[in-house]
């Protein structure tokens, strides 16, 4: 065990879907949440992000990881003070759960010393979500593919994105909650709903790798979670217009919501005005971020 040892690991935002890719495609975004651990009483400082609604105890989703680890080898999990710094927006569909899933995956692993590898420690985070969109870039960074064999478990790959590109994030002041937005979704879709957004993500994941941006608006365009999530975001669909209409590649719902992503490589204060400026019109007030795709994934530092 490295029990006395002072452990840092940070996580990536990340955002999951990009409109087509729905459950299976996400970025990692250059905005990091960093969790230290160090040996001694159990307590949770939170500075930053969350730090009024996020839980202090052991019902926190970092506790939920470390404790998935000691679980694993059969050990009761040790007596260890937590402190979150935290930049990533929370429930705001920018990936803050499963940062603090695999902030307290990878803490629980090395304080362990149970050396688990970055596989594994990606197919626990994925199986306690349950889709792979946000974790799959949250530990390796960049755009990943993230789907589950009903035999062999969870699979998944990297996208190589030819060249640089910004998202342009409006956050809104609006919460909207995963498991409620998830439930409004209906369980069963039609044939040509389907074939609908089977080739947009094909030419979503091809669009980033040959460069041809152009393709994205087409790309990121979505019929299986967007357009039922606007019945409780009806100002959805106008700020993704507004995005466009400013100069974005494209723009799609981040996540669950309620942020909303554009991506550029250009006139990046312009779409985020055009942005939010849509947004007020309807009364939902928020901020503005330009954040870069993050090459990079998870990191420990000892
Ligand atoms: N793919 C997920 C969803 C991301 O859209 O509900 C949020 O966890």
């Amino acid at each position: 065990m490295n029990m006395n040892k002072k452990i840092t690991v940070m996580v990536p935002a990340t955002s999951a879907n990009m409109g087509s890719g729905f459950d299976s495609i996400g970025i990692a975004l250059d905005l990091w949440n960093e969790l230290t651990i160090t040996p001694g009483d159990f307590t949770f400082n939170i500075h930053g992000e969350g730090e009024q609604e996020l839980p202090k105890d052991e019902s926190n989703l970092i506790y939920l990881g470390v404790k998935s680890v000691y679980d694993l080898i059969g050990k009761p999990v040790p007596s260890l003070n937590f402190f979150c710094n935290n930049n990533i927006p929370f429930s705001r569909g920018l990936g803050s759960s499963s940062a603090a899933i695999i902030s307290g995956l990878l803490a629980g692993n090395h304080i362990s010393g149970s050396k688990l590898s970055n596989k594994k420690i990606f197919h626990l985070a994925a199986d306690i979500e349950g889709h792979a969109d946000n974790v799959a870039p949250a530990i390796y960074g960049g755009c990943s593919i993230g789907i589950k064999d009903e035999k062999n478990g969870w699979v998944i790959d990297n996208v190589k994105i030819k060249s640089k590109l910004n998202c342009v994030i409006f956050i809104p002041d609006i919460i909207l909650n995963t498991n409620e937005s998830r439930m409004s979704l209906p369980s069963e879709i039609s044939r040509s709903d389907a074939v609908h957004n089977i080739g947009r993500a094909a030419l979503l994941v091809n669009s980033l790798i040959s460069g041809n941006y152009n393709l994205l608006r087409f790309a990121t365009q979505d019929k299986l979670h967007q357009k039922q999530r606007s019945k409780t975001y009806r100002a959805m669909p106008y700020i993704i217009e507004a995005a466009i209409r400013g100069g974005a590649y494209c723009s799609f719902l981040s996540g669950s919501g309620s942020s909303i992503i554009a991506l550029s490589d250009k006139r990046e204060y312009t779409i985020g005005y055009e942005m939010a400026e849509t947004a007020r019109t309807f009364g939902v007030n928020g901020k503005t971020m330009v954040i870069p795709i993050s090459d990079s994934g998870a990191k420990v530092k000892v």
